[in-house]
């Protein structure tokens, strides 16, 4: 039996020896149902061996038992081992968009002077973006925005500039007005200050008073906030918008060289070209004919809107200098923000 054990080379073949040798009709109850035919001496020395080799025998199969199921784990080990100490593969993490996060800093700060947000379609109809703000179509306004139509949309375009929202506030609600609208604008152009899509934000404020003191007093109050520099100036230059009257164009002091055209230690400034003023963009008080256009009484309220490109806002804050780093959305610049 031992011998049999010794060859097995697995469980099955060990537990068929067992119950062979030490089974309830295995050889070894044939030995003990022969004690029976041997004399009451023979019968005591015999069966007393017989207990010892049986005791021994069942040892000797668990010690198989074992040794089959320790050699079972180490193939297991050897075959599926895996080492806890190699460094894990973490997942990537998207970051937001240093836009985003810019466009909910404009929330706040307008936010602090009580203005609230308005929303409008970045799809719109050639009635919002061009002719209820007093651009119509044999306008030559219009061509100062390259527009995209949309193909077999009758009349609806990518918005060009976010002055649409203004007319859709002021279609459902009533003075006293304070909002801003933000989001993407579009336009055929694409070069290395211009891209086909950019944002904007656009303001309006409109109640029985408003003056050009309050535009004045707002931008620049927001432009200090923007730009965390209460050094800020500001600067309004006539200009033409088709819906206001009249319209300027908002300069404020560079906040590099803090108006001075060159830094401290006379290196020219590049930002501003050494001229120590930067355009943020454009202001005004609201056309009469643009209030008529929603039904407000024109005699009885005023207000002033301003557009400006958040894109560049954000370029000169945070000192970007290529426009493209925006749109292509690489990690490694997107997380520095
Ligand atoms: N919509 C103009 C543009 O995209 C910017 C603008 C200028 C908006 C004057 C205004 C404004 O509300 O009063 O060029």
């Amino acid at each position: 039996m031992l011998a049999s054990l010794a060859k097995a080379f697995d469980q099955a073949a060990v537990r068929e020896i067992e119950v062979e040798y030490l089974g309830r009709s295995g050889k070894f109850n044939d030995i003990m149902k022969s004690l029976k035919d041997l004399s009451d001496e023979e019968k005591r020395t015999v069966g007393k061996l017989a207990n010892v080799s049986k005791i021994e025998l069942e040892a000797a199969v668990q010690n198989k038992y074992s040794m089959l199921e320790s050699a079972a784990f180490d193939v297991i080990a050897d075959t599926e081992w895996m080492d806890v100490t190699v460094p894990g593969k973490k997942p990537e993490l998207g970051h937001r968009h240093l836009i985003s996060k810019f466009i909910d800093d404009l929330e706040v700060i307008f936010g602090r002077m009580g203005f609230s947000v308005a929303e409008g379609p970045d799809v719109e109809t050639e009635h919002y973006n061009f002719d209820q703000l007093n651009m119509p179509s044999d306008h030559p306004s219009r061509d100062m925005q390259d527009t995209f139509w949309i193909k077999n949309l009758n009349r609806m375009v990518l918005r060009t500039q976010t002055s649409p929202v203004q007319i859709r506030h002021m279609e459902s609600h009533e003075p006293p007005i304070r909002i801003i609208g933000m989001g993407k604008t579009f336009r055929k152009d694409n070069d290395a200050t211009h891209s086909p899509m950019f944002h904007q934000i656009e303001g309006l404020m409109v109640d029985t008073d408003v003056s050009i003191a309050n535009l004045k007093a707002v931008l620049t109050h927001f432009l200090q906030q923007v730009f965390e520099d209460s050094s800020i100036k500001t600067r309004f230059r006539t200009s033409y918008f088709p819906f206001v009257e009249p319209g300027m164009e908002v300069d404020c002091t560079c906040p590099i060289c803090h108006g001075e055209g060159k830094l401290s230690d006379g290196v020219p400034c590049t930002l501003c070209k050494q001229c120590g003023w930067l355009e943020i963009g454009g202001a005004g008080m609201v056309h009469p004919k643009v209030l008529e256009n929603v039904g407000y009484d024109s005699n009885k309220y005023t207000g002033f809107a301003f557009g400006f490109g958040i894109d560049r806002m954000a370029m000169i804050k945070y000192r970007i200098n290529h426009l493209r780093l925006l749109f292509e959305n690489d990690l490694r610049f997107i997380t520095q923000f």
